[in-house]
């Protein structure tokens, strides 16, 4: 049936003109997945950096004043793992590799405050640039989640314009690109991001559409529904980003739930929590598609909402698969979007466990370039 689909998908996509306008695919990489164990463990000599034209390596933090600083300078600097990311540029010559700073766990405090606060925007910038020519990255992703948002202030919203801007002026002369990575869906967008105003100074922004369903909402969903995907593009390109400068967002990873009866088991059932670990990644909640595709779940694809989702007993999972991150594409195609990016590189099947090593990466190549 999925082949099916997948015919009928293509045939109906080949009626349109549709091109992506930069063909960008931007992996993320999140470095601590080196202390994973047995064959979750990953490091550079994991990368095919052909597969990516953008390398982001995840995360740097900032401190009080505003400056940028590693979280782990064992690993970036002792164990050189910052100086084999921009290695990879050997393999692949047009590979960027970006430093990126912020995510999830960092918060949006710190942040909130060195953008409200000129003299810390300035050390801000001033350790960006120092950050990105002693190492030799060739760009910068800010990843703030979110302006406005959890802990920040009203202010931010302009501030990270203003940020932004100052960012830039620093960068042009020296070449280095300023990317973003945002909350995609309309209700974290239209509370933290100026759009229209963001745009000039970014290269591109990846938009996180994933995350759109997760254990607190207290029932079974979808990580990343393709209606929730085209909801956001369309918001986004509505409120004055053009289409060359988003990059579609795609999860290598599932979103997990612990059902409260396991014989309830549809999208929607009630959930107690989320969902068991996995043996490399060890978070309630998530799993990486590594670990799902090993799995013997029953799965089952939802075509409401295009995407596969698995159960075994009380365990339930949403994710995408080889079809669904298809799917997706021919949905960014449609609208000329600037590329792809993944979260993550680490929980792909990067070994091949399951059949051919990174499974949705090589989807995401192969689709780019048909
Ligand atoms: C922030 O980091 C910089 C560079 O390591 C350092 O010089 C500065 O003192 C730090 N500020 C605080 C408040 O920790």
């Amino acid at each position: 049936m999925g082949k099916l689909l997948a015919i009928l998908a293509v045939l109906c996509l080949k009626s349109f003109e549709f091109s992506y306008s930069t063909d960008i695919i931007n992996c993320y990489w999140g470095t601590w997945a080196y202390y994973r164990t047995g064959d979750g463990k990953f490091d550079a000599s994991n990368i095919n950096p052909r597969l990516c034209t953008h390398l982001s390596y995840s995360f740097f933090g900032i401190n009080d004043s505003g400056e940028i600083v590693s979280l782990d300078t064992w690993l970036d600097y002792d164990l050189g793992f910052i100086s084999k990311a921009v290695g990879l540029k050997r393999q692949n010559p047009s590979l960027k590799v970006l430093a990126v700073v912020g995510g999830w766990n960092q918060g949006s405090i710190k942040y909130s405050s060195m953008a409200g606060d000129k003299h810390k925007r300035q050390n801000f910038v001033k350790s960006a640039v120092n950050l990105l020519s002693k190492n030799g990255f060739d760009g910068l992703d800010l990843d703030w989640e979110y302006p406005s948002q959890r802990g920040g202030n009203s202010h931010d919203r302009a501030n990270f314009v203003t940020l932004l801007r100052e960012l830039k002026k620093a960068f042009d002369p020296r070449g280095y690109q300023l990317t973003i990575a945002v909350g995609a869906g309309e209700k974290i967008a239209s509370v933290s991001y100026d759009i229209a105003n963001i745009v000039p100074y970014v290269k591109f922004i990846n938009l996180m559409t994933y995350d759109f369903a997760t254990a607190s909402d207290g029932k079974t969903g979808f990580n990343s529904p393709l209606m929730a995907i085209e909801n956001s593009i369309i918001f986004w390109l509505n409120h004055g980003a053009p289409a060359n400068k988003l990059v579609l967002g795609v999860g290598t990873y599932g979103r997990t739930f612990q059902l409260s009866d396991a014989s309830q088991n549809k999208p929607g059932a009630r959930c107690l929590g989320g969902g068991s670990a996995g043996t490399y990644t060890r978070e309630s909640g998530f799993l990486g598609y590594n670990e799902i595709c090993l799995n013997k779940w029953k799965t089952i694809f939802d075509n409401k909402n295009d995407s596969p989702y698995a159960f075994s007993g009380d365990q339930w999972v949403s994710f995408d698969n080889e079809f669904s991150v298809e799917l997706k594409m021919y949905s960014a195609f449609s609208h000329g979007l600037a590329g792809v990016m993944i979260w993550s590189l680490e929980t792909d099947d990067f070994r091949g466990k399951c059949g051919q090593s990174y499974p949705l990466l090589k989807t995401i190549n192969k689709i780019m370039h048909k």
